[in-house]
């Protein structure tokens, strides 16, 4: 099976239902991409199928063959770190930093297909994200930065 990953082709050798977060992880070596609870309840595991954000422990990764992967590891473009990310940083939006991949594609995500969201729909977006550090107020921070809707202290 063939996967196009954060814009490269890479052969693979798994079982089409074996999930996405396996292959990306230990076939791929993308450790990037964190396994939380692999039952599809934390969202620690998301990744982009073109853009579109998914829980990559619950993905079977035949559903990823002819989409674009993005793992937090491609997400810059030319050295440049996406938006989300200098927001994240700028926020501090992180502690021990487990949920910040998930929570960073999450953002983008939302982004990629809402460039300007309100407060509500980036809850929306991020609800099924868990932090365990309870950073939650700086993350929606970091996502209103991101979305130019302010950078109030939360
Ligand atoms: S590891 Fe995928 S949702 Fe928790
Ligand atoms: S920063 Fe630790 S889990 Fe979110």
């Amino acid at each position: 099976m063939e996967l196009v990953v954060n814009g490269s082709r890479r052969r693979i050798q798994s079982d089409p239902e074996r999930p996405l977060l396996y292959v990306l992880r230990e076939e791929l070596d993308l450790t990037g991409t964190k396994y939380g609870c692999g039952e599809g309840q934390c969202r620690a595991c998301t990744v982009l199928l073109d853009g579109t954000p998914v829980r990559s422990c619950i993905t079977p990764v035949s559903k990823a063959q002819g989409k674009q992967v993005t793992t937090i590891e491609g997400l810059e473009q030319n050295g440049k770190l996406h938006p989300v990310q200098e927001a994240f940083i700028k926020a501090d939006a992180m502690q021990c930093g487990y949920c910040t991949p998930g929570m960073i594609l999450s953002a983008a995500g939302l982004l990629h297909k809402t460039p300007h969201p309100d407060e509500t729909e980036i809850k929306h977006a991020m609800q099924g994200n868990i932090c365990r550090c309870g950073t939650y107020p700086r993350i929606i921070q970091a996502v209103r930065m991101a979305a130019g809707k302010g950078i109030a202290h939360a």
